[in-house]
C-alpha cells in the first residue's frame, strides 16, 4: 500500500522508519519531511494544514493510508477533510482533537467522566483569574487554553509568578491561545506518558515513556518540547496502567462517544502519579516527540499493522508483540533553544554512524542545503538506542550523540537519570 505521513519532526522520521519495515508498505511519502526522512522516503512539499491540498495530493498519488503526525493539522480539521474524500486516515477529527487543542474542553470532559485530574477554574477575564489565584495561593499552575507549542503552561511556585503569568497571557504573549486561561491545582508526584490507540470505546495500550521537559541537566531551566525520553517508564506498573485505563482512558472515550465526538488515533495520556494513583495532567492527540522515537524503536514494523487496525476499527482483535526491551533517546538541540537560536549550521559525521534496529539518529529539524545536512529547527536530532536494559539503550544513544560533529548544538548528559541504576 501507498502511505502518506504528515509532519517533519523526529516523531515523523521514527514513524516512517518503523512503517517502512513492514512489508505492507510499498510507497512511502512524507510531507514535508526533512533531510533524514528523505533518505528513506519521498518527501513532498505540501501545506499540511490545508486539507484540500493534502486530499488532492493523496488522490493524485494513489495514497491508501494517511498518518497524521502533529497536532496542528488535526486541530485544523485535516483528518475530517481526508475522510470526507474517502481516504483511510489515522488521527482524530477536529472535534476530538479538542482534547489537546483546548484545556478547558479537556477539563470539562474529565468532570463528565469523573476522571482524576487537578482541581481547576476557567477564566476569560484577567481580574477574575487574579482573584482566584489570591484565594488559592501558590504553588499553582496557569495554562493558556489553546495550542501554544508546549509553552503555554506556567508552573508558578509563588503567587507573584502566577499573577505575572496571568498578565502575560491576557497581554497577548500567547496569541489567541491565551485569550482564555485555566488555573489549576499544583500536583505533586512523578510524571509519565502513556500511549493508547483508540477508536470509539476500543482502546489498546502501546507503550509508556518518560520525557525530560526542562532544557538543563538535573531537570532545571525553562520548559522545552522535550530534551530526551525513555521507554518503558518504571512508574507505569501493571497496576498503575490498569487504574489509568479504568479511571481515566475508558471513561474519557465513553464521554467522547456520548457527546458525538468519538476519538480515533493515539491518545497521549500525560499523568502525574503519586503513591500508585494516576491523575491526568493533559491529553495530547498524537504521539509525543521525542517519546515516539523510543516507542517506534521498540515496536518496529508492527506499528503499521497497529495503526491500520486502529483506522479500520479492529483494535479489539489487534495485539502488540512486546519485547522485553528498553529504548532511550537524546535530543540534540541548537545552541540557544528553547530561546532564539541560529539556523543553517552544518552537521557532520552522521553518515558514518550505524543505523539499525538498535541505534538510529532520527532527524527532527534538518534540511539538505547544497548537499550538506543543516540544522533548521530548535530540536534538530534525536539519537536513539535500544537494548535489553535501559543502561544498554542509554550507552547506544550517547555513543551516537558523541560522534555527531555539530559545534552549534548541545544535548543533556543525564537523560534517564531517574530510572538508570545509580552509579
Ligand atoms: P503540559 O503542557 O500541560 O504538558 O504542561 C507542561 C508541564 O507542566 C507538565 O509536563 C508538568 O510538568 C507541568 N504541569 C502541568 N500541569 C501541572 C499541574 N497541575 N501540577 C503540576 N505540574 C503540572
Ligand atoms: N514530549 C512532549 C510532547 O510531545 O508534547
Amino acid at each position: 500500500m501507498n502511505i502518506l505521513i504528515l509532519g517533519s519532526g523526529g516523531r515523523e522520521h521514527s514513524l516512517a522508519w518503523a512503517i517502512k519495515q513492514n512489508p505492507k508498505c510499498d510507497r512511502l511519502i512524507v510531507a514535508p519531511g526533512n533531510a533524514g526522512i528523505a533518505e528513506i522516503a519521498a518527501c513532498a512539499d505540501i501545506d499540511i494544514l490545508n486539507g484540500d491540498a493534502v486530499a488532492t495530493f493523496a488522490e493524485e498519488n494513489a495514497v491508501d493510508f494517511v498518518v497524521i503526525g502533529p497536532e496542528a493539522p488535526l486541530a485544523a480539521g485535516v483528518a475530517d477533510r481526508l475522510r470526507a474524500a474517502g481516504l483511510l486516515v489515522f488521527g482524530p477529527s477536529q472535534a476530538a482533537a479538542q482534547l489537546e487543542a483546548s484545556k478547558s474542553f479537556t477539563k470539562a470532559i474529565c468532570d463528565a467522566a469523573n476522571a482524576p485530574t487537578a482541581a481547576y477554574a476557567h477564566f476569560t477575564h484577567a481580574e477574575d483569574a487574579r482573584d482566584y489565584i489570591r484565594t488559592q495561593g501558590a504553588p499553582i499552575v496557569v495554562k493558556a487554553d489553546g495550542l501554544a507549542a508546549g509553552k503555554g503552561v506556567i508552573v508558578a511556585m509563588t503567587e507573584d509568578a502566577a499573577l505575572a503569568a496571568i498578565d502575560d497571557m491576557f497581554d497577548g504573549s500567547f496569541g489567541d491561545a491565551g485569550a482564555e486561561v485555566v488555573v489549576e491545582e499544583f500536583m505533586q508526584g512523578e510524571e509519565a506518558s502513556f500511549f493508547v490507540l483508540c477508536n470509539g470505546t476500543t482502546a489498546l495500550p502501546i507503550g509508556t515513556a518518560q520525557d525530560h521537559k526542562r532544557v538543563g541537566e538535573g531537570d532545571t531551566g525553562p520548559n522545552t518540547g522535550g530534551m530526551g525520553a525513555y521507554s518503558p517508564a518504571p512508574v507505569m506498573t501493571t497496576e498503575v496502567i490498569a487504574k489509568t485505563m479504568d479511571e481515566i482512558v475508558r471513561p474519557t472515550l465513553r464521554t467522547m462517544v456520548s457527546r458525538g465526538t468519538p476519538f480515533q488515533g493515539v491518545l497521549f495520556v500525560g499523568l502525574m502519579i503519586k503513591e500508585g494513583q494516576p491523575r491526568l495532567v493533559e491529553y495530547n492527540v498524537r504521539f509525543g516527540d521525542p517519546e515516539c522515537q523510543c516507542l517506534m524503536m521498540r515496536l518496529g514494523g508492527q506499528v503499521l499493522d497497529l495503526l491500520l487496525a486502529c483506522a479500520h476499527d479492529q483494535l479489539d482483535t489487534a495485539q502488540v508483540n512486546w519485547a522485553d526491551d528498553h529504548a532511550l533517546t537524546v535530543v540534540m538541540a541548537a545552541n540557544g533553544y528553547p530561546g532564539s537560536y541560529e539556523k543553517g549550521s552544518q552537521i557532520n559525521g552522521l553518515s558514518s554512524l550505524p543505523a539499525d534496529s538498535h541505534q538510529m539518529v532520527f532527524h527532527a529539524g534538518t534540511s539538505l542545503i547544497d548537499g550538506a545536512i543543516c540544522a533548521t529547527g530548535g530540536r534538530v536530532l534525536a539519537a536513539t538506542g535500544r537494548g535489553d536494559t535501559l543502561s544498554a539503550a542509554h550507552a547506544r544513544a550517547y555513543a551516537q550523540a558523541d560522534q555527531v560533529d555539530w559545534p552549534q548544538g548541545f544535548f543533556r548528559r543525564d537523560i534517564g537519570w531517574r530510572a538508570l541504576p545509580k552509579p
